[in-house]
C-alpha cells in the first residue's frame, strides 16, 4: 500500500498568535508571516497600536490577511486571563503561539499581583498565556510554541535566584549600581529557555513543539522608557545592532520552516541550534522553575 504522505509544514493558512507585535522584532515578524500567508492574532496592550499594526499588515498584503487584536497588559495576570478567555472563544485553532513581548525596567516595580515587573512581563506572562492556551494548541495538531529569549540570558551567571524572586537584592544598593537591572533582565531571559525546556518535556508525544531563540542585538524600541542614560546606551548600541527584519528572521523560520518539524526544547540563533549558558541546561532547575511559576500564577498543574 502506498504510504500516506503528510503535507510539508508551512505557516501559510495557519493561525499565528503573537505578543509584542506592535513594535520591533514582533512587528517585523508579524509582517513577514502575513506575507507568507498566515492569519494573525495580535496580543497588544493598546487598542490604538493594535489597530495601527493591523493597518500596516493589511496595507502590505492588500487586505488579504485576517488579523485579530486581543487586548492584554502582560504585567497583569487578570488581564492575561481575560485575553486568553477571549482568544479561546474567538479562535477555533491556534497553530503557532509566539511569546515575544518583553521589556526591561531600571527601577524595581511590583505589579498588582505582587510580582516584580520584568519577571511578570518576560517570564510569567508567557508561562500563563501558554498554559491557558495549551489545550487549544494541542487540539490544533502539530502546533508550535516560540519564545523570544536573548543572549542576555548569559548575564544570569548564578542562574535563577529562587530566594529573591521579587528581585529585592538585585535592585538594592550596591547591586543596582553594578547593573542589577541588567542581571534581572538576563534572569528572565534565562527563564524563557528553562520554560521552553520543561514545556517541551511536558509536551512530548502531543505533536506540539516548543522552541526559543536569540534574535541578536536589534534596533527596536527596547529600553527606551528607562531614562536618558538607557536611551544613550541604546543609541550607542544601535551602531552594532541588526535591522528588525534580521532580528525577526529566526522567529519567522521557527514558525514557517518544515526543516525543523519535530524539533523541540531547543535554543536557536541565526536559524541554527545554539548552546545556551550552563545555567540554562539543567532539567531539574527547569522543573523547579515550572513549579514556582505555577505557584506564582496560581495555575493548576497540566493534566
Ligand atoms: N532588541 C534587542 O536587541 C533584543 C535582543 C534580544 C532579545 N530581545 C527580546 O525581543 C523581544 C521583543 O523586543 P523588541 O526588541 O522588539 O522591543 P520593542 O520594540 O520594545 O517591542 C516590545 C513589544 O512588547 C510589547 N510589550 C511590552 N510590555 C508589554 C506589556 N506590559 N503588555 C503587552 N505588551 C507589552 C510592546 O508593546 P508596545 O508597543 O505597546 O510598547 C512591544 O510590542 C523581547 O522579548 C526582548 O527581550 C530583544
Amino acid at each position: 500500500m502506498e504510504q500516506l504522505k503528510t503535507k510539508p509544514w508551512s505557516v501559510s493558512g495557519k493561525y499565528v498568535l503573537i505578543t509584542g507585535a506592535t513594535s520591533g522584532i514582533g512587528l517585523a515578524a508579524a509582517k513577514e508571516l502575513a506575507v507568507r500567508g498566515a492569519d494573525l492574532g495580535i496580543v497588544a496592550r493598546s487598542q490604538v497600536k493594535g489597530n495601527e499594526t493591523v493597518e500596516q499588515i493589511q496595507k502590505l498584503t492588500g487586505g488579504q490577511t485576517k488579523v485579530d487584536v486581543f487586548l492584554a497588559d502582560l504585567t497583569d495576570q487578570l488581564s492575561i486571563r481575560s485575553a486568553a478567555s477571549e482568544i479561546l472563544t474567538r479562535c477555533p485553532r491556534i497553530d503557532v503561539l509566539v511569546n515575544n513581548a518583553g521589556a526591561m525596567f531600571v527601577k524595581r516595580i511590583l505589579t498588582r499581583d505582587g510580582i516584580e515587573k520584568t519577571w511578570a512581563v518576560n517570564h510569567l506572562a508567557p508561562f500563563l498565556l501558554t498554559t491557558l492556551l495549551l489545550d487549544r494548541l494541542k487540539m490544533s495538531g502539530q502546533a508550535r510554541i516560540i519564545t523570544t529569549s536573548s543572549h542576555g540570558h548569559k548575564m544570569a551567571k548564578t542562574g535563577i535566584v529562587f530566594d529573591d524572586l521579587t528581585a529585592e537584592k538585585r535592585y538594592s544598593f550596591p547591586q543596582v549600581l553594578l547593573g542589577g537591572a541588567n542581571f534581572r533582565y538576563g534572569e528572565t531571559k534565562l527563564a524563557n529557555i528553562l520554560f521552553t525546556t520543561e514545556l517541551a518535556r511536558l509536551l512530548e508525544g502531543t505533536g506540539v513543539v516548543a522552541n526559543c531563540f536569540d534574535p541578536g542585538l536589534v534596533t527596536t524600541n527596547f529600553n527606551q522608557d528607562n531614562g536618558l542614560l538607557a536611551r544613550m546606551t541604546m543609541a550607542v548600541m544601535k551602531r552594532f545592532s541588526r535591522p528588525v527584519e534580521k532580528g525577526a528572521e529566526t522567529l519567522v523560520w521557527l514558525a514557517d520552516s518544515n526543516d525543523i518539524s519535530g524539533e523541540s526544547g531547543k535554543y536557536y540563533m541565526d536559524m541554527k541550534a545554539a548552546i545556551p549558558s550552563a545555567a540554562a541546561l539543567s532539567g531539574e532547575i527547569a522543573q523547579k522553575l515550572w513549579e514556582v511559576s505555577e505557584f506564582q500564577t496560581q495555575h493548576l498543574k497540566l493534566g
